[in-house]
Parts: structure tokens; sequence; C-alpha cells
């Protein structure tokens, strides 16, 4: 079946357009297959430019041991987290020590292992009551206070909480040798 139309132009002659049933199911079916095809590219195009919107750390929160391990400790205890990190479509996990420690108010704290100098790993050295670095001879008190040799800052207090009774950090990485404490995303 044929359906005609006629268009009378400018200069008084006419064109004359046919449509028939075949044309018409065709520009049906195009336009059905750029709609799917448009449905279909939207989960690829997600994946494609995921690295673009996604978090480049996204760290989460880390077991750090039982509680009961920390409240009849005064001197900090060394523990081993492990924790992800997201970075494009690769996830890492990597593992750090961190260190439980008191403010000196009392309150227990998390306390990063890496020297915020230039990134050596500090210790606590019992029989000093200090935390030492061995590259360059910083020293930090209990709470992570800086006392003495090159590193700008104090050590690198992490974000805590307790869930059940389990004590949990949020591992972070910061930027060396600067004043403050300025996270690395
Ligand atoms: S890296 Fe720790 S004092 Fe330099």
């Amino acid at each position: 079946m044929e359906q005609q139309i006629s268009r009378e132009k400018a200069d008084g002659s006419r064109d004359v357009i046919i449509i028939n049933r075949r044309s018409f199911f065709g520009a049906l079916m195009a336009v059905g297959s750029l709609g799917m095809g448009a449905i279909l590219s939207v989960p690829v195009l997600r994946y494609v430019l995921y690295p673009l919107y996604a978090k480049a750390s996204g760290t989460e929160w880390s077991d750090v041991g039982e509680m009961s391990e920390f409240s009849g400790s005064a001197a900090p205890v060394r523990k081993t987290i492990t924790f992800a990190q997201r970075d494009g479509w690769r996830e890492v996990v990597s593992a750090q020590s961190v260190y439980v420690s008191r403010s000196a108010a009392g309150d227990l704290e998390v306390l990063s292992a890496i020297c915020p100098h230039l990134g050596c790993s500090v210790s606590w050295q019992q029989g000093q009551s200090e935390f030492v670095c061995p590259c360059h001879g910083g020293r930090f008190k209990a709470d992570g206070q800086h006392v003495y040799g090159p590193p700008p800052r104090a050590m690198d207090k992490l974000e805590t909480r307790v869930k059940g009774s389990k004590l949990q950090v949020r591992f972070e990485y910061f930027r060396s040798n600067v004043p403050n404490q300025e996270k690395l995303s």
C-alpha cells in the first residue's frame, strides 16, 4: 500500500513524495536500532569512563584488634593492618604498621608508623620511651608529638572507631615533610 504526499514549491512546480509500507517499516527499524544502541551503550560507557570518576584512594575501615588488647597497655602497641585501595579498575590490598597509643588525655588513638619527614618507618623504643626514626634520628613522644630532629610535624593520627568489640582505623597516606597533615588522594 502506498501513500502520496504532494507539496507545492515556490516556483509553482510540485514535489510528490511516495511513502510505501516497506519504507515506513524500514524507518521504524532504524529508529528502533538507534534507541537500542543508545540503551546498550550506557553500561559500556560507564565501564570505560569509570576511572575518571572513581575515587583513587577510597580506603575502608580496617580492624586493628580487640579493644581488650589495648585497655591495660601504657606503652604504644604496634599492629599491622590491611586495607584495600581502589585505583581505577584495580583494587590493591596493602599492609601498613600503626601504633595504638594514648593521647595526653588518656584516650586511645592510632598513629601511622610512617615518619612525616621522608617516610621511613618509626619504631617504639621502650628504653627511651620514645618513637625513633632510623633514617635521620627524628624522635616523638608516646602520643606522637614531635620531640627532636627534622620531621616538621607530629606523627600522623588516623581516624578510628569502635565496632562491636573491635578497634578499627581508616588508614590514609599524608604528604611528607610539610608542617600540617595533608591527605594524599
Ligand atoms: S625520615 Fe624520619 S627523620 Fe627523616
